[in-house]
């Protein structure tokens, strides 16, 4: 049987009938969440925006030019592609750069320019000017700037090149560039992201350095949750509850982590947090009426229901708001069988792990909506960073006795604009009539794999399965959902081990055009 989930049949059923209409599928309204933001013009807040809830970027100046980019803390480079943007460099080099993600590349060149971020200025700040980009959707954003460890390709080049010392002094990410600039300076960095609302289709959240927001000055008393592995704001995690019931995860894969505990990435890059399907089965079953789709690892749920899902760090809980564990999505689905109409489910935004890695689960921004963040390098020092601890303090941001009545009201007002919220079953049952349908049509050589295809690629459709793997399934949904091509759900990751020695891979936005050609069936390809 072919591939029967909801985002794959949307690719490939070719029943997808405008961006538009995908846009307002993901325009989930929500207002009054209960999150306090900094407020705007306070000292030292960057401030960092989402139009989408997938990618939050920030505002910097690079060799005088603006430039949107993702704020990533599961990576460490920065880089921009500045096509007929003319970057006034402090210097140059012709090192070579590159980037290798879960899915695409960036290749590029070392370049130094003045960087600024909010009112700190870095004289010479090294980055990566990209000259090829693979498999990266950049409608929204030019670069990525990391904020993460300094063991990174830039690193590594510039070491190699120039030296050790050279490196320590000239390869720094921005943000400890800007520690170093004035040891005097506290090392953290603060983020809460914001959730996009009926009242404004943009949120701003808080990004700040060396400062804390003036409502959230607690969070320097809240329990010190140290990094765990290096390299990553990894922390130890006590728990996961779902209506106050903890899961039982298996021995975390991260040696010396106490029986019962595990190890999370703290990741901004990465829209929809990573956990082990039986984790996230756990979540969505205690969710009446909710249905899975074992192809694509899809949880079907009922909109207007959701569940009280708790992280436990350092003894603090957690609770996600019901609205970041699934969001509608409008399919043209034959639910029927006699005909094909436009209704509403809703999909899980908590996903099932498919990375083998030095950790045990991500959670990205439908978690990171939640907290008030300080990040801490601890007394790292640049060029002198073997002693520092670094770790993470959090504040909660989501207050559970008000969520719910929240919920009610901003999904009504989502799925009010949306065609008819369906029963989950039926939409299973929908796709598998699909499948059905579309194994015939395979069968006479017209199947998904061939209509998935544009007139030059006919063979990346066809390998495209095998390529790129279920990971991009995740991420080609997520794209969907959030209009096609116009918005893209961001997912980086940068995991490295020991300095310089590349332990795993980066994953990060998958790019996407939209082809119609005449028999009405447009499709989304993968494009270079
Ligand atoms: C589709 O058809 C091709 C050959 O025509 C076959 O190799 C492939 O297994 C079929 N795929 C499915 C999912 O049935
Ligand atoms: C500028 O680049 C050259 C090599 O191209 C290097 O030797 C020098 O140290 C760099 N200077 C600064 C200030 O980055
Ligand atoms: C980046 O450069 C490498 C080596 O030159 C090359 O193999 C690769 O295809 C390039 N990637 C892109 C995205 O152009
Ligand atoms: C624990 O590990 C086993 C074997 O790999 C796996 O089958 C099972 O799903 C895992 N359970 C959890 C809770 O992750
Ligand atoms: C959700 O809507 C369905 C259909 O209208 C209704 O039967 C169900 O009780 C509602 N569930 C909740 C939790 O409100
Ligand atoms: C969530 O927890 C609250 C308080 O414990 C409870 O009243 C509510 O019914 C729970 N909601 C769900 C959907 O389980
Ligand atoms: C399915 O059929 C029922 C009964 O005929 C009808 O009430 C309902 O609106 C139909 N649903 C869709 C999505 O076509
Ligand atoms: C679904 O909605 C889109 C956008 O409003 C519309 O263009 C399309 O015709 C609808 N499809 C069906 C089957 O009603
Ligand atoms: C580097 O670390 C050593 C050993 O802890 C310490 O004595 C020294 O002051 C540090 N240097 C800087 C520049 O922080
Ligand atoms: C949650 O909201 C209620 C009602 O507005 C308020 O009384 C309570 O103090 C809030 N709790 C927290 C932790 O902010």
């Amino acid at each position: 049987m072919l591939n029967y989930s909801l985002l794959q049949s949307l690719l490939f059923a070719s029943l997808w009938a405008g961006s538009a209409y995908a846009r307002s599928a993901f325009n989930i309204k929500a207002h009054g969440t209960g999150v306090r933001f900094a407020a705007s013009g306070e000292p030292n807040d960057i401030g960092v925006t989402t139009s989408n809830d997938n990618l939050y970027t920030v505002d910097i100046v690079l060799g005088g030019q603006k430039f949107i980019v993702n704020l990533d803390t599961g990576s460490t480079d920065l880089w921009v592609y500045a096509p007929g943007k003319e970057i006034k460099f402090t210097n140059t080099t012709d090192l070579h750069a590159q980037l290798h993600y879960g899915v695409g590349e960036v290749n590029g060149t070392i370049k130094f320019a003045e960087v600024q971020i909010g009112d700190f200025t870095i004289k010479n700040q090294a980055f990566i000017i990209a000259t090829e980009v693979k498999d990266l959707d950049l409608t929204d954003y030019d670069g990525i700037m990391g904020m993460a460890f300094d063991n990174t390709e830039i690193y590594d080049k510039i070491q190699g090149a120039w030296g050790t010392a050279a490196a320590d002094e000239l390869a720094r990410a921005p943000i400890t560039s800007i520690f170093a600039q004035d040891t005097s300076r506290p090392n953290n960095f603060d983020v809460q992201l914001g959730r996009t609302s009926e009242l404004e289709d943009i949120a701003e959240g808080a990004f700040i350095i060396s400062d804390h927001a003036d409502d959230f000055e607690s969070v320097t008393k809240a329990p010190q949750l140290p990094r765990f592995v290096d390299s990553h704001w990894s922390i130890v995690m006590d728990a996961m509850l779902v209506n106050g019931k903890s899961f039982a995860f298996n021995q975390s894969r991260v040696a010396g982590v106490p029986s019962g505990k595990t190890i999370a990435v703290l990741d901004s890059g990465f829209s929809l947090p990573q956990l082990p399907g039986p984790a996230v089965d756990a979540i969505y079953s205690s969710i009446p009426g909710t249905q899975y789709n074992p192809s694509g690892h899809e949880w079907y749920t009922p909109c207007n229901a959701s569940t009280n899902l708790t992280f436990v760090f350092g003894g603090q809980e957690f609770p996600v708001h019901p609205l970041d564990l699934a969001f509608p999505v409008a399919a043209p689905l034959d639910i029927n069988g006699t005909g094909v109409t436009n209704v509403t489910v809703c999909l899980n935004r908590y996903q099932q792990s498919t990375l083998d890695d030095s950790f045990d689960l991500i959670l990205g921004d439908a978690f990171l909506r939640n907290v008030y963040a300080s990040f801490d390098y601890g007394d790292y020092y640049p060029g002198n960073n073997t002693n520092g601890l670094p770790f993470v303090q959090m504040l909660s941001t989501t207050n559970a006795s008000t969520m719910w009545q929240e919920f009610q009201e901003e999904r009504a007002a989502a799925l009010a604009e949306l065609p008819p919220a369906v029963d989950p079953a039926l939409v299973l049952q929908a796709l598998q009539r699909l499948a059905q349908k579309d194994e015939d049509l395979n069968n006479t050589g017209m199947g998904a794999a061939a209509l998935a295809s544009d007139d030059d690629s006919s063979s990346n459709g066809d390998s495209w399965g095998k390529k790129y793997g279920p990971i991009v399934l995740g991420l080609l949904g997520a794209n969907l959902l959030v209009g096609v091509v116009l918005l893209a759900v961001t997912v980086t990751m940068c995991v490295r081990g020991v300095k310089g020695k590349s332990v795993g891979s980066r994953y990060t936005p998958v790019r996407f055009k939209e082809n119609a050609d005449d028999s009405e069936r447009a499709t989304l390809t993968y494009s270079d």
